[in-house]
């Protein structure tokens, strides 16, 4: 019978009709357990020879079983293997090769400047509630600066869809211990929308935060990298004095620039273009975040992506950003080949 039975298990030749074979020999009303359920007749001296004997059986069964199932499990593998495989010396067709999106370029060469410097990237949620968003960075209820945020606020109570990324400041110095060097990337939202505003858009946040923090380290680590971003050396900066309840001083920093008749050139020129807001952390938010605002102090900014991959690529409009249209696109896009590094 054991050989009889091992013949049909070896010679079987998928999964499926082994879990059948299973099935007859082990399964309830399976052949071998109707043999377990006789040995309840028996005299007990006959009962312990022929239930030793049956549970061998079985044993010897489920190891064929076993072995079996294996084999055709690899076999199968492999047959899936062989049908999905890819022949990668087929020739490359460029008509299906897609062009990287001006925006994720830009992201791209932001994070590589930034990394390179020592910065980390942090994830924030396109989702927070009024606390991140708002209180923990000093711009309480009724707050004017509340107001000037055109905020969608979502049905469930307290939701709102950022309207920066300072959110991701609060989150990381909750967190975090210093020292802290952050930067995050991703979409915020307002409610306005014309040639130059959508009401999803995009922004980076930096943060950093140490011992000894000032005003000279904000303003070079942010004059560097317009300089390397824009490439062009000597670009004339302004940092021009603000307000954000979040920052203490507060600067938005302007760019040299020459209009002439409707082409824009980053640079020197009579012009001066707003690039971003930034300033020293308050003490209050760094104190809300249980960092002692007496042993650490830091700087923040904040920069709209859209807006330098407009300036840096020409793009005069932002709306076709987010349409789709594939001729833009492949007209405006980059080549996925072309590393954004540094
Ligand atoms: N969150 C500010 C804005 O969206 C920008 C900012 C970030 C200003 C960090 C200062 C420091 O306008």
């Amino acid at each position: 019978m054991l050989q009889q039975w091992k013949q049909e298990i070896n010679e079987c030749d998928s999964l499926q009709k082994l879990e059948e074979i299973r099935v007859s020999l082990l399964g309830k009303t399976g052949k071998i357990t109707t043999m377990l359920k006789t040995l309840g007749g028996l005299a007990p001296e006959q009962r312990r020879e022929k239930g030793a004997e049956i549970n061998q059986l079985k044993e010897n069964i489920l190891s064929f079983l076993e072995d079996r199932r294996t084999f055709l499990s690899a076999e199968a593998l492999q047959q899936q293997l062989d049908s999905e495989g890819l022949d990668v010396t087929l020739p490359v067709r460029p008509e299906l090769i897609g062009t990287l999106h001006p925006l994720t370029r830009t992201m791209e060469e932001v994070i590589a400047y930034f990394t390179q410097s020592g910065f980390c990237v942090a994830e924030g949620t396109d989702i927070e509630d009024e606390e991140h968003n708002f209180n923990a960075l000093n711009i309480p209820a009724h707050h004017p600066a509340r107001q000037s945020h055109d905020t969608f606020y979502l049905n469930s109570p307290d939701k709102l869809l950022r309207t920066h990324t300072s959110p991701v400041q609060i989150r990381t110095m909750k967190t975090t211990q210093p020292p802290i060097r952050i930067l995050s990337l991703g979409r915020v939202y307002r409610y306005e929308f014309d040639a130059t505003h959508t009401p999803m858009f995009h922004q980076v946040e930096g943060l950093v935060i140490d011992k000894g923090i000032h005003m000279g380290h904000l303003k070079s680590c942010l004059g560097e990298f317009l300089k390397h971003y824009f490439n062009v050396a000597d670009l004339p900066m302004r940092f021009r004095p603000s307000f954000f309840p979040f920052t203490e001083p507060s600067a938005e920093v302007d760019i040299g620039c020459s209009k002439e008749e409707e082409t824009l050139k980053i640079g020197a020129g009579k012009d001066w273009l707003e690039i971003l807001g930034c300033g020293m952390v308050h003490p209050k938010v760094l104190g809300f975040c249980g960092i002692d605002p007496d042993v650490y102090q830091g700087f923040a900014f904040g920069m709209g992506l859209d807006r330098i991959s407009m300036l840096k690529y020409g793009l005069p409009d932002i709306r076709p950003f987010f349409e789709g249209d594939v001729r833009w696109s492949k007209h405006y896009g980059f080549s996925p080949f072309i590393s954004a590094g540094t």
